[in-house]
C-alpha cells in the first residue's frame, strides 16, 4: 500500500475566506441513469459460500455507487431452482422440490442480509412469472424458425429415475484409461460424451447408468452468427479479454446448436408444444432476471416495458467467468430474438482461491456465510474483496493474515482512528462555523473524487481501495501533528482544538462517503455520529460546518486471528461429520466392541454350495399393511407387496419388537420362494429376514436406500 507522506501544517487560526467548495471542479450533473443490474442467480443447491460472495458482493457495491452517484439504479437476483440436481436433493431430503427450494431460498436471502447485499427484489425461476415470459421467448424461437429437433443419446440413472447431466457421470478415460474421470473431460486433456466413458457411475446413486435415446430441441445459435459478432466485438459490452475469447474459440467457427431441452422426468417448465420435453435449466435461468424484475413491477408499479423493452436502460450483468458462453452468446441471442434490451456490460470476474489453493472442505476453506457471520464482521469481507477486485478476469486469493492486516490496519488504524480521536473533542462546542485552513486536504480529497468515482464504474475497486487510502494517510499526520488530546489540556486553545477536529472529522466523513459502497454499515454510523445521513457522493465535496455532532460510538472492532481460526476449525469440523456419516451409511465400520458371543450362541451351520443358495429366491419387498394377530403373542400379520399386483401374506413373530403402524411403507427382504404354510390364523406365503434371538430383541434387515421391491437379493 502507497502512502503519501505530506507533512501537514500545524493549524494556525486563519479562517478560509472562500468555501472549499467553490474550489472543487463542479462538474455539471449528468442526466439520471436508468440502470438494471443482475447477478448470477445462485442454484437452489446449497448454501452460499465466501466463493459466491465475491461476486454479489462486488455487484452489491456497484449499485450502491450508482445510487449514490443518484443513479435510478436496481438489483435484482434469484434463486435458480430447476434441473435435476435439485431433484434429487428433494428426494434425499425427503421432501418435496417445492419445499427444498423455499428452505433454501429462505437460507439464500438470509445469507445474503448478513452480508449487506441487498436486492430489489430477489425472485424463484420456479415462478409463474419466469414460465410465462419462458413462454415468450419461446414462441418467438419458434416464429424466427431457430428450433430444430434431433435425437441424442445420454446416459440415464435407473434408480435415481433421471438422464444424467455431464457432470454427474463419472468413469474411465476412453483414451488414457485414468479412473474416476469427470463426464466430459479427463485429466488428459481428452474431451468426450459421457457415453464413451468406459464403467461409468452416477454420481448421485452410484449406480451404472444405462444409454437411453430421447429427442431433444436444439436452438439454431449458427443463425445469429452475425449478431453475435457484432455485439460482442464492437462496444464496450464485455472486458477485452473476454470478447477475444469469444473471437477465438466460437466466433471463428460455426455456432453449434443449442440443446434447450431435457425429457422428462424433470424438474422444471414442462414445453407447451413438446409433452413430456421441458425447458433445460439453462434456458429458464436467465429469464429469471426478467421475471424478478416482472414480480418487482408487479409490487410496486413500475412499468416493465420502462425496465427490459426501452432503449435508455441500462443492463449490467454480472457473472462468474465459467459462466461466460451462457451469458454472451446464448442469452444476448436470445433477448434479440425476442426482442428485449441487450445487455449494457456483462461484467466477469474471476474465482476465489483460499490462500492460493482451491476452496476445499477438507483444509477447512470451503466456508459457508453462515459460518463467517458467526465469527466476523461482515464488512472485512466486503472491504477485502474490494481491496482485491479489479476490473479484468483475474482470480482473487483470500489470504487470511492478509485479510487481518488490511483490515485492521487501514479501516481501524486509518479510517475509524481519525474520528475516534477528535470527534470526541467536539462533543460541548459542535463543528467550527467556518471551514478552517486545512492546508488543502480537503480540497484535494474532493477532487480525487472524480478518479474515484471512475474506479468504482469500471469495477477498479481495488484502484478506488487505494486511493481512498491516501486520502487517510495524508489527513493522518495532520491529526498526529496537531495532537488535539494536548490541545484539550490548555484552556486557551479551545478554539484551536475546535477547528483542528473539525478539520479531522470532516476529513473522516469525506473518507465515509467515498467508502461507503462497500461500508454501508460504517457510513450508517458515520451518519448517525453527524445528524444526517451519507447517502450522496455529492456530499463529498462540501465540508460540514457550524452544526452539533453526536456522541462518538464506537465503530468497527479490530479483527481477531483467533476468530479466523475458530471458522476454519468449525468448517473442518462440519466436513469430518459429514464425511462420518458418509462412511457410516455407506458402510459401517466393525467396532472393536463387538464379541462372538452371537456366534458361540448360534454356531455355522453346514457349508452349502452356490447351487443350494440360489435355491433360496430372496426378494425385495414394501410392506403394505401390518396388524396384530389378536389371539397371537408373537405374530403380526403383514402384506407385503413385490411390484404391481404381486402381494401376499405372511405372518411373522415381530409383534413384540415392531409397533405395525410403523412398518407400513418400509422395504424388508423376504424368502419369496419359500412353501406357503397353512398356520392357524390364515395361510403364511413367505417369510421376513430378520436377525436377533428373538423377543424385544428381533431386527428387520432393511435394503439401503434406492432398493426397490421386487428386486431379487443376490
Ligand atoms: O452457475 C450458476 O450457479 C447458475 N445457477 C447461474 C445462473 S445465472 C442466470 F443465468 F440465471
Ligand atoms: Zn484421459
Amino acid at each position: 500500500m502507497s502512502s503519501i507522506h505530506v507533512q501537514a501544517p500545524r493549524i494556525v487560526h486563519l479562517k478560509q475566506t472562500s468555501h472549499p467548495k467553490n474550489h472543487a471542479s463542479k462538474e455539471p450533473r449528468m442526466t439520471q441513469r436508468r440502470i438494471l443490474v443482475t447477478s448470477a442467480l445462485p442454484y437452489a443447491n446449497g448454501p452460499i459460500h465466501l466463493g459466491h460472495l465475491v461476486e454479489y458482493i462486488q455487484t452489491d457495491i456497484w449499485v450502491r455507487f450508482q445510487r449514490l452517484q443518484g443513479n435510478d439504479c436496481r438489483y435484482f437476483c434469484a434463486d435458480d431452482t430447476h434441473g435435476t440436481a435439485i431433484m434429487i436433493s428433494a428426494q434425499k431430503n425427503g421432501i418435496s422440490e417445492a419445499e427444498w427450494i423455499a428452505r433454501v431460498s429462505e437460507e439464500h436471502q438470509r445469507d445474503f442480509a448478513g452480508f449487506g447485499v441487498e436486492f430489489d427484489h430477489y425472485g424463484s425461476t420456479n415462478s409463474d412469472e419466469n414460465k410465462q415470459l419462458c413462454g415468450e421467448f419461446w414462441k418467438s424461437l419458434r416464429e424466427a424458425d431457430l428450433v430444430v429437433e434431433s435425437d441424442v443419446e445420454q446416459l440415464f440413472d435407473v434408480e435415481a429415475n433421471t438422464f444424467l447431466a455431464d457432470r454427474f457421470v463419472k468413469g474411465t478415460c476412453p483414451k488414457c484409461g485414468r479412473l474416476d474421470q469427470a463426464g466430459d473431460n479427463c485429466e488428459c486433456g481428452h474431451t468426450y460424451a459421457p457415453t464413451d466413458l468406459i464403467d461409468p457411475i452416477s454420481v448421485h446413486t452410484g449406480s451404472k447408468p444405462e444409454v437411453r435415446t430421447a429427442k431433444h430441441l436444439f436452438v439454431r445459435l449458427e443463425e445469429l452468427h452475425e449478431f453475435l459478432e457484432e455485439w460482442s466485438q464492437s462496444g464496450d459490452h464485455l472486458q477485452s479479454e473476454t470478447a477475444n475469447y469469444l473471437k477465438g474459440h466460437f466466433l471463428n467457427d460455426e455456432l453449434r446448436d443449442w440443446d434447450i431441452s431435457r425429457p422428462g422426468p424433470y424438474f422444471g417448465f414442462e414445453i407447451p408444444d413438446s409433452p413430456g420435453n421441458f425447458w433445460y435449466v439453462w434456458f429458464d435461468a436467465p429469464i429469471g432476471y426478467i421475471a424478478a424484475t416482472k414480480q418487482w413491477c408487479d409490487n410496486t408499479g413500475e412499468d416493465f416495458e420502462k425496465w427490459w423493452k426501452n432503449e435508455t436502460t441500462e443492463i449490467h450483468h454480472f457473472i462468474g467467468k465459467d459462466i461466460t458462453y451462457f451469458h454472451t452468446l446464448f442469452w444476448p441471442g436470445m433477448l434479440k430474438v425476442a426482442n428485449f434490451n441487450l445487455p449494457t456490460k456483462v461484467h466477469i470476474h474471476g474465482f476465489l482461491t483460499v490462500d492460493g489453493k482451491k476452496m476445499a472442505k477438507r483444509d477447512g476453506t470451503f466456508i459457508k456465510g453462515e459460518t463467517f457471520l458467526k465469527y466476523l464482521d461482515p464488512e472485512f469481507l466486503r472491504y477485502y474483496y474490494a481491496s482485491k477486485l479489479g476490473p479484468k478476469l483475474d482470480d482473487i486469493d483470500l489470504n487470511f493474515e492478509e485479510f487481518i492486516a488490511k483490515v485492521n490496519s487501514d479501516l481501524v488504524g486509518k479510517v475509524v482512528n481519525l474520528a475516534s480521536r477528535s470527534a470526541k473533542f467536539l462533543q460541548a462546542t459542535g463543528l467550527s462555523k467556518e471551514y478552517p485552513d486545512d492546508g488543502g486536504l480537503f480540497e484535494m480529497a474532493a477532487n480525487a473524487g472524480k478518479d474515484i468515482a471512475a474506479a468504482y464504474e469500471n469495477c477498479d475497486y481495488n484502484k478506488a481501495m487505494r486511493l481512498i487510502l491516501e486520502l487517510a494517510d495524508r489527513a493522518n499526520p495532520f491529526v498526529e501533528n496537531a495532537e488535539p488530546w494536548n490541545l484539550k489540556k490548555d484552556v486557551t486553545k479551545a478554539d484551536e482544538l475546535q477547528d483542528v477536529c473539525t478539520v479531522a472529522v470532516n476529513l473522516f466523513r469525506q473518507i465515509v462517503i467515498f467508502l461507503s459502497p462497500v461500508l454501508p454499515k460504517l457510513a450508517e454510523k458515520a451518519g448517525e455520529l453527524f445528524g444526517e445521513p451519507l447517502n450522496s457522493w455529492d456530499q463529498s465535496q462540501t465540508p460540514l460546518v457550524g452544526v452539533p455532532i453526536n456522541k462518538f460510538k464506537h465503530m468497527l472492532k479490530r479483527a481477531d486471528p483467533k476468530d479466523i481460526e475458530k471458522m476454519t476449525d468449525e468448517t473442518k469440523t462440519e466436513f469430518d461429520a459429514a464425511n462420518a456419516a458418509e462412511i457410516n451409511e455407506d458402510a459401517p465400520a466393525a467396532t472393536s466392541g463387538d464379541t462372538d458371543a452371537n456366534l458361540l450362541a448360534e454356531p455355522l451351520a453346514d457349508e452349502i454350495t452356490i447351487e443350494d443358495f440360489v435355491k433360496i429366491d430372496l426378494r425385495i419387498a414394501r410392506i403394505v399393511q401390518a396388524e396384530e394377530v389378536a389371539e397371537a403373542r408373537k405374530l403380526l400379520k403383514l402384506t407385503v407387496s413385490m411390484g404391481g399386483d404381486n402381494t401376499r401374506q405372511v405372518f411373522a413373530g415381530i409383534k413384540k419388537a415392531y409397533d405395525p403402524a410403523k412398518l407400513v411403507g418400509r422395504l424388508v427382504v423376504i424368502v419369496a420362494n419359500l412353501k406357503p404354510r397353512q398356520m392357524k390364523f390364515g395361510l403364511s406365503e413367505g417369510m421376513i429376514a430378520a436377525a436377533g434371538p428373538g423377543g424385544e430383541d428381533v431386527f428387520i434387515l432393511s435394503p439401503d436406500d434406492g432398493a426397490e421391491p421386487g428386486q431379487r437379493v443376490h
